[in-house]
């Protein structure tokens, strides 16, 4: 069956490309064919890159990122100082012409639920579009209680009783890290992953030997935790049609 996250947060740099790397990895690892996008970057394509890498070039820079904008602001502002738009129509095509040639598809949105994506539109009309499973990234620390049930009040019903929550580690843990995803749970939200902090420079390929880190995605994929398939360097290209199919192989 075929499956969209949408890799959104309760803000930026709470830790979204960090967790689609990740998850494009862990499941690039059990052999299933999985897509990564962020289709609309600001200042710069870094996070385009990091996707770009984690598929080990199953895509090209362009088909993961169509628009990109120089300005570090809100894409819709950035787009337009360089007179362009980002309509929600050819974002929303593009994506379901990945989406089906992959078995996953990973789409990393900009900012949080609520931040303007482009005309007239933002995150959570993108992936009510889609019909994607919302991933909400959120910094284990204190207040991320209330900036998770905020998103999570934002979603569409229908939407908020399929979504993930995702508690990144921040680098010292203060009083509450410990404590919120009881708290979360007490307060029914459902499906609560944590992830650990990753040190100051991530690797990727050692997390994604962390049993901790691998309990939290094989919970969020619903995949299995230990990995059939060797984690192939991106020089060795594994393209959709190398990978047997999840169906498939079973
Ligand atoms: N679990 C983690 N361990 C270590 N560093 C992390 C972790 N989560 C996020 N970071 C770092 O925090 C910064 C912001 O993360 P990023 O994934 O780029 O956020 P976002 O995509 O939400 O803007 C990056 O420098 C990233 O490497
Ligand atoms: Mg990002």
């Amino acid at each position: 069956m075929k499956q969209t996250f949408f890799i959104t947060g309760t803000g930026t740099d709470v830790g979204k490309t960090v967790l689609t790397v990740l998850l494009a990895g862990f499941l690039r690892a059990r052999g299933v064919p999985v897509a990564a996008l962020k289709p609309v970057c600001s200042g710069g394509r870094d996070d385009a890159r990091k996707l770009q890498e984690s598929l080990g070039g199953a895509l090209t820079l362009d088909e993961i990122n169509p628009w990109h904008f120089r300005a570090a602001i809100a894409p819709v502002l950035a787009a337009s100082r360089e007179r362009k738009r980002v309509p929600l129509g050819p974002v929303f095509a593009h994506i379901r012409r990945l989406q089906k040639q992959f078995a996953v598809t990973l789409v990393e949105g900009a900012g949080g639920l609520l931040s303007p994506l482009g005309d007239g539109f933002d995150s959570r009309a993108l992936l009510t579009a889609l019909k994607a499973t919302p991933v909400i990234v959120a910094a284990n620390q204190l207040g991320v209680v209330n900036h998770l049930l905020l998103t999570l009040e934002a979603l569409p019903p229908r939407l908020r009783s399929r979504a993930q929550v995702v508690l990144m580690a921040p680098p010292k843990p203060d009083a509450a890290t410990a404590s919120n995803a009881r708290l979360l749970r007490q307060l029914a939200v459902p499906r609560i992953h944590t992830l650990p902090w990753l040190g100051a420079k991530v690797s990727i390929a050692a997390a994604l030997q962390n049993p901790a880190v691998r309990r939290a995605l094989a919970a969020l994929t619903g995949s299995p935790e230990n990995s059939r398939i060797p984690l192939t360097s991106p020089s060795q290209t594994q393209t959709p049609s190398d990978i047997p199919s999840r169906e498939s192989s079973g």
